[in-house]
């Protein structure tokens, strides 16, 4: 195991470091998994799609019916706080914040306690992007079931489904598992899936089933931009197979070409088994945003 990083965080008000920061194992997000989290990325110092993320973390909360800690501003200044102390402290312009509010500390009761003041847990880390070697020949990733709850809809910090899905694709030394559900694509472990087909990028439809990824808007925004079709409709898992491109997205990994789906190369003709033209639009167009949208 790598060591501990011991880089700034927040926890209920406080700046500390890592190894300061403790919190009661009575706290529900400790013995339940009850809370919501986002992963917000950072470019330069500033934050990327900034106000989507919040919306979101405010739709997560109001969904599981724990009180939004403090107003966006609230937010900003603290996490500009945490990232500014990162980026002088470890040159590190380019960064990835954890938020995550748990319901609180209370006697072990399944019961949503009333009255109960939020844990609010922060920390910040170096970015770390895709490698040239995954940008430059793709990614692999494995099929499995998706066998989780009902409610990806939810960025809930109860994510041992998404644990035990990710780790299928990593022992077999894969990037990446996508989910079928009922014989449709849902999403990846821990991002979303898209595939191409007659040059037009194709989503699943937002359900409670998956996760909206904070790159779902880009990407709708990114293919307008670009003249490329963006449709969101259930995709079967024999339209997978056959994609023209397989994407995945996420804070993390922005947009990453798969090139091999379980064992076999993605793709027909001359591109197979390689990070096709929409793939390298998209990832231009995105490197264009963060620049033009990071606040
Ligand atoms: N994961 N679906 C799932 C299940 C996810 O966990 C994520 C992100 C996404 C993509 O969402 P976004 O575009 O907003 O990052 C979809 C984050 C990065 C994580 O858990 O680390």
């Amino acid at each position: 195991m790598d060591a501990l990083p011991d880089t700034p965080c927040y926890l209920n008000g406080e700046f500390l470091r890592l190894s300061e920061a403790k919190v009661s194992v009575l706290d529900r997000g400790f013995i339940f998994g009850d809370g919501v989290y986002e992963v917000v990325p950072v470019y330069g110092r500033r934050l990327f799609r900034f106000q989507e993320h919040m919306a979101r973390l405010e739709r997560s909360l109001q969904k599981v019916r724990i009180p939004n800690p403090y107003d966006e501003m609230g937010w900003l200044d603290r996490i500009r706080q945490l990232v500014a102390d990162h980026a002088d402290r470890h040159d590190a312009e380019d960064q990835l914040v954890y938020v995550q509010v748990t319901r609180g500390v209370a006697p072990r009761d399944h019961v949503m306690p009333v009255g109960l003041t939020p844990t609010v847990f922060m920390m910040t880390s170096t970015m770390k992007p895709a490698t040239a070697e995954q940008r430059h020949h793709g990614v692999a990733c494995v099929t499995a079931r998706d066998f989780r709850w009902e409610r990806g809809d939810i960025k809930s910090i109860s994510l041992l489904g998404n644990v035990l899905a990710r780790q299928i694709s990593a022992d077999q030394g894969a990037a990446e598992t996508i989910l079928f559900r009922d014989g449709f694509l849902t999403e990846g472990s821990a991002s979303n899936v898209w595939i191409v087909h007659e040059d037009a990028v194709l989503g699943p439809p937002k359900s409670e089933h998956l996760l909206e990824g904070i790159r779902y808007e880009l990407l709708a925004e990114l293919c307008e931009e670009l003249g490329i079709g963006f449709n969101l409709r259930p995709i079967s898992e024999a339209e997978v197979y056959a994609a023209d491109e397989i994407l995945l997205s996420s804070a993390t990994k922005e947009v990453l070409p798969v090139t091999r789906l379980d064992g076999e190369p993605v793709g027909h003709g001359a591109g197979k088994g390689k990070p096709g033209p929409v793939y390298a639009r998209l990832y231009e167009a995105y490197q264009r945003a963060k620049t033009e949208q990071s606040i």
